[in-house]
C-alpha cells in the first residue's frame, strides 16, 4: 500500500471554500479528452470542464507540447522584459476579441484580471465607484470579492465603493415582473443607481454577460445593449467578466458577442488557456490604452505578469480553438444539450427552470413549480444540500457535475461527443429522483 494522498493532503493543505472536516477529496491521477480517472483506475465524464474552465478537454496534444517548448527555451523572465510568446499572445488576444480592444495586462486568474480592470476603471474616469450585481462571482481577493454579490462575500471586510444592482433572473425577476412587458426594468434601475450614486463618481458597472456560478443567468437579448446605452449615456465604464464565458463557451468567442456588444474593458481567464497553465487577461479598448500613452501612469504590476509558460500556452490554446473549429461546435453540441436537458422537464416534477447557451447550461430544480420554492437558501451556501447530495451521487455513477446553491451547472468540454452528453445527460436524469422525492 503506498502513501494515502488523500490524508496528507487533508493534513497539510487547505480545502477551498469549505468547511475543512467535511473534505474528503480523490485522488486524481490523469485525464484525457472529457474523462479523468481516479488512483483507483475509475474514470469520470468531465460534465463542467472541472470549474467551467478546460474547454479544450484534457491532455491536448500541442498546448501540453507549447508548456514543454517555452521551459526548454525561457520558463521565465521579469515583465520588464519580452518574449515572443507575450507578444504574439497579445497581438491575437486583440485579433479575436471584439471592436477595437486591442491592448492587455496578463496575469494569474479571474480575481487578478478584475482587480486590474477596478484599477484601470478607477484611473481612467478618476471616479471612486463601482456598480456589480447581487448574483454574480468576480473572485476572491480584496476588490474581487467586494465586486462579488453572492455568499461568499459575506465573511470579509469589504473595499468600499461597490453598489449592488439587481440580478437579470427572469425566472426570478427582483422587480416581480415578467419578460418582455417588463420593460427589462432591471437595466434601466442601473441606470437610476448610476443617478443616485450621482454621474461621474461611479468608474464602472461590472457584470458577468451571462452568469456562471450564481445561476447560468442568461439575460434577454435586449438587456447587454440597453446596458452599453446606459453606460455611454452616464459616462461610465462598462467592464464583462468573461472569465468563465470566454472562448467559445458560449458558442461564440465571447458571450457579448450574441448582441454585438463591444465592453470598455473585458477580463478572461480559465478558457484562455483552457487552465492547463494559470493565466488571465484585462484587455482594453483603445481609448483606455491612449490614455496611458502619454503622462498617465500606469500603476500596476505583478512578478508573474506577463509570464513566458501562461502567455505560450494561452497562444496554443487560441490556436486549437480555430483549428478544432470548437467555438462552432460548442454552438452545435450546445443546442443539443440544451435540448436534452429540456426534455428532463417532461419526467421530473422537480426541475424547475432550464436554460443556458452553446455549452453553459443551468438546470435549476425545486420543490414545487407553482411556488418555485428552491432547495436550499443564501444561507445555506456552504452546507450539506439535496444538490450537493445530487452531485456526489452523479460522481458516484461516473459524472462529474458542479452545482452551487441551486444551480446544476453543466458545461462539458467544447470536444464533447453526443454520445458524451447522452451518458451525462442520462446519469442526471438517475440522479434527479433525488429531487423529485423531495418534491411537494
Ligand atoms: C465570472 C468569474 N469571474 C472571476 C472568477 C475568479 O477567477 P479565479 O478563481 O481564477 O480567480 C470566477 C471564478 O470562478 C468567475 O466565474
Amino acid at each position: 500500500m503506498g502513501e494515502d494522498y488523500a490524508e496528507t493532503t487533508r493534513k497539510y493543505v487547505f480545502g477551498t471554500w469549505r468547511y475543512q472536516k467535511t473534505w474528503n477529496p480523490k485522488v486524481i491521477t490523469g485525464a484525457e479528452g472529457a474523462r479523468f480517472f481516479d488512483a483507483d483506475g475509475k474514470q469520470y465524464l468531465d460534465f463542467s470542464s472541472q470549474l467551467v474552465c478546460s474547454n479544450l478537454g484534457h491532455g491536448n496534444e500541442k498546448v501540453k507540447a507549447s508548456i514543454a517548448d517555452q521551459a526548454k527555451k525561457l520558463s521565465y523572465i521579469a515583465p520588464g522584459f519580452t518574449t515572443e510568446a507575450a507578444a504574439r499572445l497579445g497581438k491575437k488576444l486583440a485579433e479575436v476579441t471584439p471592436g477595437d480592444l486591442c491592448k492587455s495586462y496578463f496575469s494569474l486568474g479571474g480575481a487578478e484580471a478584475n482587480e486590474a480592470a477596478v484599477k484601470i476603471a478607477r484611473f481612467y474616469t478618476g471616479a471612486p465607484k463601482l456598480i456589480a450585481r447581487f448574483r454574480s462571482y468576480h473572485g476572491a481577493t480584496s476588490a474581487a470579492i467586494s465586486l462579488t454579490g453572492d455568499p461568499r462575500r459575506h465573511y470579509a471586510p469589504l473595499t468600499p465603493g461597490v453598489v449592488h444592482a439587481p440580478d437579470c433572473y427572469c425566472y426570478r425577476c427582483p422587480f416581480g415582473l415578467e419578460y418582455p412587458g417588463c420593460g427589462i426594468r432591471c437595466a434601466e434601475y442601473i441606470r437610476e443607481i448610476i443617478e443616485m450614486e450621482g454621474a461621474g463618481n461611479v468608474a464602472a458597472v461590472f457584470l458577468e454577460p451571462i452568469v456562471g456560478s450564481n445561476g447560468i443567468l442568461v439575460p434577454p437579448d435586449e438587456y447587454m445593449p440597453m446596458l452599453r446605452s446606459i453606460c455611454d449615456e452616464t459616462g461610465t465604464l462598462l467592464v464583462a467578466d468573461e472569465v468563465m464565458t470566454g472562448f467559445g463557451r458560449t458558442g461564440e468567442w465571447f458571450c457579448v458577442n450574441h448582441w454585438g456588444v463591444v465592453p470598455d474593458i473585458m477580463t478572461l481567464a480559465k478558457g484562455i488557456s483552457s487552465a492547463y497553465i494559470p493565466l488571465s487577461a484585462t484587455i482594453v479598448r483603445k481609448p483606455i490604452a491612449d490614455h496611458f500613452e502619454g503622462d498617465n501612469l500606469f500603476c500596476h504590476g505583478q512578478t508573474y505578469a506577463n509570464h513566458p509558460l501562461a502567455c505560450a500556452a494561452g497562444l496554443a490554446a487560441i490556436e486549437e480553438y480555430e483549428r478544432l473549429g470548437l467555438i462552432i461546435r460548442a454552438e452545435k453540441m450546445g443546442a443539443i444539450l440544451g435540448k436534452r436537458l429540456r426534455e428532463l422537464m417532461d419526467d421530473h416534477p422537480s426541475v424547475g427552470n432550464v436554460r443556458g447557451k452553446g455549452l453553459f447550461w443551468g438546470v435549476e430544480p425545486v420543490k414545487d413549480r407553482e411556488t418555485k420554492e428552491p432547495f436550499a437558501t443564501r444561507r445555506q451556501r456552504f452546507q450539506p444540500t439535496v444538490l450537493s447530495k445530487m452531485a456526489s451521487e452523479a460522481l458516484g455513477r461516473g459524472v462529474y457535475v458542479m452545482t452551487v446553491l441551486n444551480t446544476m451547472i453543466v458545461a462539458p468540454p467544447l470536444i464533447v461527443t453526443e454520445e458524451e452528453i447522452d451518458e451525462g445527460v442520462s446519469v442526471l436524469d438517475e440522479v434527479l429522483r433525488i429531487a423529485d422525492a423531495e418534491c411537494k
